[in-house]
């Protein structure tokens, strides 16, 4: 019988709204319904409501408004950056790593299969760092290609030393992208200090709606659009814009902003609480990645458990107790085949990977519900040490 106790922690994969998310997007659903391209006065308060939107998030990471084009969230923010400076900025190099998210990575490979791109890989350890040197090595041989590597890995948290490969970037004409889509909101962002191109935000990460992010490009690139018919978002991707979504994706960050420092604490707090609480109880647990707070994302938690004959099922299982965690990402609707981050990390194909991710409404009760849980799951771990 399912349990009725229920602890989410899963906020990688997605974050539960904001009371005050849905309050702002609820007053718009109800007051502004025209059509942000109409000439009449219902058409223009939705304008208006967008172009403040597009102002408060432009200033709250040091952007021009007008770097700000709104998408349908991650997936498409990365497909953006990458297709356009292919399509519009003569790129025919790309430089990624085999483990970013599959947005970037999987578009990246259709580009090449099709032999638009040719791409290169870039090498990680086993905590999931990119290996800079080796950046550098392939940036000289291919002047002028798109490097593309993440700020945060999704499934290990480990952060990207973005100073580095902006500077990398730079010393060889490359264009850099970042997929922030697990940082923004989570760090003070400031896109010239960051120095990419390109970043991309998805607000259901950061307890806004699903189905709105944004995609950052430097005003001094010239894009055409992707998704063309009407020439909305200043002609950079058409369609009638997610008015409410919007409104959504703004009052998250603008909370998310407000309360940073006091949100890191809280979450990273979580974080440390789990690693110890199960590292008493389970000995044999390895954490992976970087889990330092300078290191890795203090909202993310992959441990790597001991050999277990209910493996496969501990998902499964935790799930029917109520507890909601990740194997990999959740991003890849439905995978149920092997990570290929932990892939390319090496990991032990004996043991098995949990992610669990902490958000604002986490609670150290989850913390130690799930681990309860996990420590009655885990019947064999008393006989593996
Ligand atoms: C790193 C990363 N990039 C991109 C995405 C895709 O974002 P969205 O779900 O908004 O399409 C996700 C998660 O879904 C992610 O974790």
């Amino acid at each position: 019988m399912q349990s009725p106790k229920k602890v989410y922690l899963d906020n990688a994969a997605t974050s539960p709204l904001d009371p005050m998310v849905i309050k702002a997007m609820t007053d718009v659903m109800q007051e502004t319904y025209g059509n942000p391209s109409a000439s009449h006065s219902i058409g223009r308060k939705a304008k208006a409501v967008i172009e403040t939107a597009r102002k408060q998030i432009a200033a709250s990471i040091k952007a021009d408004a007008k770097e700000i084009i709104f998408t349908s969230g991650g997936t498409e923010a990365d497909n953006m950056a990458i297709r356009c400076a292919v399509n519009d900025l003569d790129v025919t190099h790309v430089i990624t790593s085999p483990i970013e998210h599959k947005a970037v990575i999987g578009t990246c490979e259709e580009l090449e299969a099709k032999g638009i791109i040719e791409l290169h890989l870039v090498q990680v350890d086993s905590k999931g760092s990119v290996d800079l040197d080796h950046l550098e090595s392939i940036a000289k041989q291919y002047n002028g290609a798109l490097i593309s590597l993440m700020h945060a890995n999704n499934e290990l948290g480990t952060l990207l030393d973005y100073k580095r490969v902006s500077s990398i970037a730079k010393a060889n004409n490359c264009l850099f992208h970042s997929d922030t889509v697990q940082t923004m909101g989570h760090y003070v962002c400031d896109v010239k200090a960051f120095g990419a191109d390109f970043l991309t935000c998805s607000a259901h990460k950061l307890n806004g709606p699903k189905g709105i992010g944004f995609l950052y490009v430097n005003k001094n690139l010239n894009l055409k659009p992707l998704i063309t018919g009407g020439g909305q978002e200043s002609n950079q991707r058409a369609g009638t814009e997610n008015v409410v979504g919007i409104v959504g994706l703004a009052k998250a960050l603008e909370i998310a902003f407000a309360n940073i420092e006091e949100e890191q604490k809280h979450i990273f707090g979580i974080k440390t609480y789990m690693m110890q609480s199960i590292q008493s109880k389970l000995p044999s647990v390895e954490f992976n990645g970087i889990n330092t707070f300078e290191g890795g994302l203090y909202t993310v938690l992959n441990c790597s458990l001991s050999p277990q004959p209910n493996n496969e099922l501990l998902l499964f299982q935790l799930d029917i107790e109520g507890v909601c965690c990740s194997g990999g990402s959740a991003c890849n609707s439905g995978a149920s085949t092997g990570s290929h981050v932990l892939n390319a990390i090496q990991h032990d194909t004996n043991r098995k990977a949990i992610r669990f991710s902490f958000g604002r409404f986490t609670k150290k009760e989850d913390v130690d519900y799930a681990i309860e849980v996990l420590s009655k799951l885990l019947v064999s771990e008393t006989v593996v040490i």
